[in-house]
């Protein structure tokens, strides 16, 4: 963030739906605190965590405390958790009740003149991917969002949808509700210092760049190694598997980041449009491919 300007522009009241789950605790939450901690918070913000489970707007901030001890690679600081607690305005709500959603306006809009924030709102849902379709349709449903002089934005994890029917039938749905450059897709290896790294690397350096190209390089391997096994998500792999979990999405992410060519220039429709490409040029699986160059292991 650079001056006060942008600061003011992302003001915004952040909705995250699955306040009380483990990705708010463990990931959410934390990043939060960093931007805290790094000064790159704007200065007008809220963040409204909703969830099912009964407790009291202090008794979830306790909570929240405890994770932060927990999982922030940065130290506890009390006079920035102290600003960072004051934000936080914990909602109880059952999202499958369209009824709801209208209280949800009441309160966001309270809090959004609390704050200072414009009307501005980010939609985080930190849900399990088969309720996305009904929070989107409650956003419509309660008017949460259409107001010409706020933003908003949509900000969803994978797994999306399970197969290309699925993705497919999901986007149909969040584009009812929400408009392409609203909808983030977040992959969250991007986000990873190293994955950020690989474009500086090329394109930045005068030796990488001149001699990364099928010229120079015979292969590249992406080997995606973990710190856990399997553990208590037998469960999970066995209905999702470790294709839908790791491939689809953070290898191939990795992938177009490896193989892309130079960007016209940083603007994000730019790398876009040379990842994309990098995409589209991967050759289709066939049987025998798979049979010949595919190896199993448990
Ligand atoms: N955990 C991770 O590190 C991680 C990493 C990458 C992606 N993800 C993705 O993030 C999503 C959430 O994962 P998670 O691990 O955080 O799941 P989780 O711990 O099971 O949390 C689910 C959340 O949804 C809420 N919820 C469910 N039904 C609700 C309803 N009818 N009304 C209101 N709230 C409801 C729960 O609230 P109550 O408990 O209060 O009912 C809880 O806050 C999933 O799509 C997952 O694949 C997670």
């Amino acid at each position: 963030m650079e001056n006060s300007e942008d600061r003011t522009r992302l003001s915004a009241t952040m909705v995250i739906f699955g306040g009380t789950g483990d990705l708010t605790h463990r990931k959410l939450m934390p990043a939060l605190y960093n931007l805290v901690y790094n000064g790159l918070l704007p200065d007008a913000f809220a963040i409204v965590p909703v969830g099912r489970r009964e407790k009291t707007a202090e008794q979830y901030r306790e909570e929240v405390y405890l994770s932060l001890q927990k999982y922030s690679r940065n130290k506890i600081d009390q006079t920035l958790w102290a600003k960072l607690r004051e934000l936080i305005h914990y909602f109880r709500f059952d999202f499958t009740d369209l009824a709801g959603y209208g209280s949800l306006k009441v309160f966001l809009n309270q809090i959004g003149e609390r704050y200072q924030t414009g009307g501005n709102k980010v939609f985080y849902l930190a849900v399990s991917p088969e309720d996305f379709p009904t929070i989107v349709s409650g956003i419509r449903a309660g008017n949460l969002i259409g107001n010409s002089h706020a933003w908003s934005r949509l900000v969803i994890e994978k797994p999306f949808g399970k197969d290309l029917i699925t993705a497919r039938s999901l986007n149909e749905k969040l584009l009812e509700v929400f408009a392409e450059e609203e909808i983030f897709r977040i992959d969250h290896y991007l986000g990873k210092e190293m994955i950020q790294n690989i474009m500086v690397l090329r394109f930045c350096n005068s030796v990488f760049e001149s001699l990364w190209s099928n010229k120079y390089i015979d292969n590249i391997q992406i080997s995606l190694t973990e710190k856990y096994g399997v553990e208590s998500r037998g469960g999970y792999y066995e209905t999702s598997g470790a294709m839908r979990d790791m491939v689809q999405n953070h290898v191939i992410q990795i992938l177009s980041l490896v193989a892309m060519d130079p960007p016209v220039n940083v603007g994000t429709g730019s790398i876009r449009t040379e990842r994309l490409k990098v995409i589209q040029a991967l050759e289709e699986m066939t049987h025998e491919m798979l049979r010949d160059n595919v190896v199993f292991g448990q």
